[in-house]
């Protein structure tokens, strides 16, 4: 059982899908999408409406930081849940009102299906339906105290990947990080060449 949850897991998509997004939010809603990338996940969907600064952002550090993330925009909310539920995905929302991550066994129900997963976050009140089977399969609680899309996306990658995610490598990267005590270390891999900042 142990072996094959580790299988599914370096198989597993996780896709983000940001429902709502105010013009304040654009900085919120820029960090979710790094978060994604950098803890592991496929993707990420802003649905309904298009930001090009914010693709632009994420495009540029994939591009020099390496790894094949993808951004998506601009499509519907409801065409999304449609599609990945076509294609036997299935969906989480993360809400302070849902099953508790530390208190109930909903994680494990969650690896129980070895599919791929659609994590939903909002930016505001989401709608009553959110809660539903129509869309959510799961309703999960990073604790039940409301704080922030960020931190509850990053406890959750952390949570099913189990920490593994903090050690992967990126490929194509153009930069990386030479973790230091002290030093800024970043490589340069187009000139063979260290940098330090
Ligand atoms: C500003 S909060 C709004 C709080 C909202 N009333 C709720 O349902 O959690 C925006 C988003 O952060 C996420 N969030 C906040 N607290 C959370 C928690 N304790 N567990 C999981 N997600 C949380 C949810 O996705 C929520 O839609």
């Amino acid at each position: 059982m142990r072996l094959q949850i580790y299988k599914w897991l370096s198989r597993l998509k996780i896709y983000i899908l940001r429902w709502g997004h105010r013009q304040r939010d654009y900085r919120v809603t820029s960090h979710i999408a790094l978060t994604a990338r950098a803890l592991g996940a496929s993707g990420f969907i802003l649905a309904d409406l298009k930001d090009f600064s914010i693709q632009k952002t994420i495009e540029k550090i994939t591009k020099n930081w390496g790894g094949t993330f993808n951004f998506s925009m601009g499509i519907p909310f409801k065409n999304v849940v449609n599609e990945w539920r076509k294609n036997n995905g299935i969906i989480v929302h993360l809400t302070a009102y849902g099953e508790n991550i530390e208190t109930s066994d909903i994680l494990n129900r969650i690896k129980s299906h070895k599919k791929d997963i659609m994590l939903i976050v909002g930016s505001k009140k989401v709608p009553s339906r959110f809660y539903s089977e129509r869309i959510s399969d799961y309703n999960l609680a990073i604790g039940n105290q409301p704080h922030s899309e960020i931190a509850a996306l990053a406890v959750f990658l952390d949570r099913i990947y189990e920490g593994k995610e903090l050690s992967k490598t990126f490929q194509n990267a153009k930069l990386k990080i030479l973790p230091s005590k002290r030093r800024k270390t970043i490589i340069e891999s187009d000139q063979n060449r260290d940098k330090n900042c």
